[in-house]
């Protein structure tokens, strides 16, 4: 029999709830995103943002669904990775329309979510390219676990374009303000950073910005930005593909929206003879919907609910969760 899951996202900038069916029909997927007045994330500002904006999410996305309370079987909240602040207020929304609504309550792997969202677009084993704010990480499944096969050793990539736009005077989010300005046809001399199957970018973002002080056009330096970051994540996804022997790449998190990034994965995989799954934008940025999905997967596999279910966990790292369900 078909269900429906309602999903809660809070874990840094973006409250969202999404509904969507076991069958995987997306009903809806309501997002408001906290942008900082100045600087960078505020964790305690954008819980106060979560918590202002959560119940009209929730209303909003009831009423586009044309759903009641009584026709939902689940609510699967992110418990991590995350902002404490943030994910206890998601995690307070959750529980406060699971428990009055007598609803089974149940926590989930933000990152994991991620990856699940890229099978609902018809991949099967993949390697996940997963590149957000604080995240990036190259997945796959192995051995009862999604196992991390590489991962940024400083700061995540999109944190890092943050970064450099906020101190190019561009505000919040950076990643796609760059790639607007992103043009050129000079390649700077910028650090690329592949150490194994690890990745650093803080070293890359500070070297941008003194050729932005040392008078090259903030276009030229956000397209070197482009090509050097995103070169690296291809050549560790190429890597993992390469050892796992998996023949599909499933692109995830909030710098898998950029168009050039998609461009580089789609060669690199057209080259592999790998299948590439792009999902659509509004499931590739932090958004309930993958939250939601990831429940009912849980649950389809008769995940017994615990104690842990209701705690939220700010190191909740992606292989500490045993998948079960595959
Ligand atoms: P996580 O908790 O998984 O780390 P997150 O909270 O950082 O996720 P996401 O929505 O997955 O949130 O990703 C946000 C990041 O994506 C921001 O750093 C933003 O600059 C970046 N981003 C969004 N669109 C683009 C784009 N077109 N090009 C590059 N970066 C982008
Ligand atoms: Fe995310």
């Amino acid at each position: 029999m078909s269900k429906i899951a309602i999903g809660i996202e809070s874990t840094a900038h973006t409250a969202g709830v999404g509904l969507i069916t076991s069958e995987g029909e997306i009903l809806s997927n309501q997002r408001a995103l906290y942008v900082p007045e100045e600087g960078g994330i505020h964790p305690r500002e954008a819980a106060n943002h979560h918590s202002e904006k959560l119940p009209y999410l929730f209303k909003a996305a009831l009423e586009e669904a044309n759903l009641t309370p009584d026709d939902i079987s689940l609510v699967s909240y992110a418990r991590g990775p995350g902002l404490g602040p943030c994910l206890r207020t998601g995690a307070t929304a959750a529980r406060a329309f699971a428990y009055s609504n007598d609803i089974p309550l149940l926590g989930v792997n933000h990152c994991v979510a991620h990856l699940e969202i890229g099978l609902l677009e018809g991949a099967t084993d993949p390697v996940l390219l997963y590149l957000s704010g604080a995240n990036t990480q190259v997945i796959a499944y192995a051995a009862g676990r999604y196992r991390v096969f590489g991962e940024t050793i400083d700061i995540g990539i999109g944190n890092g374009l943050d970064k450099f736009a906020r101190e190019a005077g561009m505000g919040f989010p950076g990643g796609p303000k760059l790639e607007k300005v992103a043009k050129g046809d000079e390649l700077l001399d910028l650090p690329y950073s592949v150490k194994g199957m690890d990745l650093a970018f803080s070293g890359l973002m500070t070297a941008a910005k003194q050729k932005l002080d040392s008078g090259h056009s903030l276009s030229t330096v956000a397209y070197s930005i482009q090509e050097i970051a995103f070169a690296m994540s291809c050549e560790v996804s190429e890597r993992a593909l390469a050892h796992t022997g998996k023949k599909e790449l499933v692109l995830g998190g909030g710098v898998a929206c950029n168009s050039r990034l998609r461009e580089m994965t789609a060669i690199m995989t057209e080259e592999r003879g790998v299948k590439c799954f792009v999902p659509d934008r509004s499931l590739c940025v932090d958004n309930g919907v993958m939250i939601a999905w990831l429940g009912l997967q849980m649950m389809s596999a008769d995940y017994k609910i615990t104690e842990k279910d209701n705690e939220v966990d700010q190191r909740y790292r992606t292989d500490m969760v045993e998948v079960t369900w595959r």
